[in-house]
This record gives structure tokens, C-alpha cells and sequence, in this order.
């Protein structure tokens, strides 16, 4: 598909959940290395040894790191140009009758509550500049046109929710501005994915980028897998 990107992202500000490993890490360094300031989001700020992040404390399930993020990045900038939605837990992979419910709480804390939480108190910055981005980090696992089936209730199910706030906040807000999009990384390298994974981090982190470079006016409200379009 044919569409117009962002050069570089100087002068924009980008947050980034759960940047300490795997996609989230690569994404955040490649929006770093594209020009922008970049917070990524921790819940041990240690974790964070990249010279071009700045660490965040930031565990999406705790209302005070939200609060804080969102308040550091408004003192310090105005404006929030990217949320990239990213951190996330796969939770129990038995099927649903043989799961505890805290596990499922757990799941649907880290992977909908929290992005819910956080775009809801970004929002004011994201709408302050035209063509503010929110990037959903979702999965085919979540995907209503896919099956649904081989275990990991939880995990599905609060994908296909992450992918309701992404279609949400396009009806909601899009005239505003504001781009949102889901993107799906494929099946990654990481502790959450598998070691036989095909794809690397930073293959993984491809069209997370390739969405935060979306131009004012861009399509939003689209699940996107390899820079392309798929059904939810
Ligand atoms: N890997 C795949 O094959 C695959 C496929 C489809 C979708 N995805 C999605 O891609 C995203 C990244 O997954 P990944 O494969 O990179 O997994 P990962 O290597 O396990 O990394 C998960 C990240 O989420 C963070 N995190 C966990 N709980 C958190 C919380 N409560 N608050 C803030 N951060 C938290 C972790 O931080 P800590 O270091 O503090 O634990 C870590 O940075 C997830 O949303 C996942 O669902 C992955």
C-alpha cells in the first residue's frame, strides 16, 4: 500500500511500553535512530541500557506510573507525537476451563486494561499536534476472522479487545487528528514468542515503525501484518 512517511521524527515524542526486551526494545531504538526523543517504558528503569532511551518507570498496570509518565512527558515537551502500546504477557495456554481466574485477570490487566489506561490519559497530548500516532501491538492471536483456537484464552481475547481500542479511538477521534492502527508482529524471537520463531525482534518491530511514520491524513482504524492490511 502506498503511503506517505515521515522522513525522520525530529522534534517528535515518542513513548514506548515495555521497552526493556524483544519488540519493544527494537521499536523504541528505531524510532530513536529516525530522530525522535524517545521514553521507554520499564518497570525496573535499570532494564534500560540504551543511551538513546530515556527509561520510564512505567509497569501499564500500576494508575500511579501512569499518571507520572504522562505528567514528565507534559512538563518536558506539551506533546506526545507516538504511543506504541507494546507491553504485553502471553498468560495461561491451557484452555479456559482449567485457567485461575487471577491469571486471567493478570492477562487482561498487562494487555487491555493497561493500554486502555494509558491512551485514555495520553490522549490530551496526542491530540495537541495534527497526526498524532497510536500503535496497538496486537496479534493474529486476537484476530476474530483467524479461529481463535489453540489455547491462550486470555491472550486472545484481550488482543481482540486491544484491537476494539484501536478501532474505537479511529471512530472516535480521527477527525481530530489522531492515526491509530493495530499492528500484528508475526511470530518473533522472544520470551513471549519461541526460539523458533521466524522472525527477529527487530524483523518483529517492522511495521510498528513503519506505522509511527504515518503522515497527517494517513489511514488509521487498520490492522496491519507485514505493512499490509489483514482482517480482524
Ligand atoms: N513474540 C511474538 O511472537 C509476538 C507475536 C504477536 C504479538 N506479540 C506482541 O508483541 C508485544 C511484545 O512482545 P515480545 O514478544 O517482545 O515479548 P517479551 O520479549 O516477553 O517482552 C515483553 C515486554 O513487556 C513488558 N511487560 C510485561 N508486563 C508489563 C507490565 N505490567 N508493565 C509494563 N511492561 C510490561 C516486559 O517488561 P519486563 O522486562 O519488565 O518484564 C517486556 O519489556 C506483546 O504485546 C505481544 O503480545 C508478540
Amino acid at each position: 500500500m502506498d503511503i506517505d512517511l515521515l522522513d525522520g521524527l525530529d522534534e517528535q515524542v515518542a513513548l514506548v511500553t515495555g521497552a526493556t526486551r524483544g519488540i519493544g526494545e527494537q521499536i523504541a531504538l528505531g524510532l530513536a535512530d529516525l530522530g525522535a526523543t524517545v521514553y521507554g517504558g520499564a518497570r525496573e528503569t535499570g532494564d534500560i541500557s540504551h543511551d538513546s532511551l530515556i527509561p520510564i518507570q512505567l509497569d501499564v498496570t500500576a494508575d500511579r506510573d501512569i499518571a507520572t509518565t504522562i505528567e514528565t512527558i507534559d512538563d518536558a515537551h506539551g506533546h506526545l507525537d507516538i504511543l506504541v502500546n507494546n507491553a504485553g504477557i502471553g498468560g495461561p495456554r491451557a484452555p479456559l476451563h482449567r485457567n485461575e481466574m487471577a491469571d486471567i485477570d493478570d492477562t487482561l490487566d498487562v494487555n487491555l486494561r493497561g493500554p486502555i489506561h494509558l491512551t485514555r490519559s495520553a490522549l490530551p497530548l496526542l491530540l495537541r499536534n495534527d497526526g498524532g500516532r497510536v500503535v496497538n501491538v496486537s496479534s493474529g492471536m486476537g484476530a476474530l476472522g483467524e479461529g481463535m483456537s489453540g489455547h491462550y484464552p486470555a491472550y486472545r481475547i484481550s488482543k481482540a479487545g486491544l484491537n476494539g481500542l484501536t478501532v474505537y479511538l479511529h471512530g472516535e477521534y480521527a477527525e481530530e487528528g489522531l492515526i491509530a492502527n493495530t499492528a500484528c508482529p508475526g511470530w518473533v524471537r522472544t520470551e513471549l514468542g519461541a526460539p523458533e520463531a521466524p522472525k527477529s525482534p527487530a524483523e518483529g518491530a517492522e511495521t510498528p515503525i513503519w506505522l509511527a511514520r504515518f503522515t497527517p491524513g494517513s489511514p488509521g482504524g487498520t490492522f496491519w501484518r507485514d505493512l499490509s492490511p489483514i482482517d480482524w
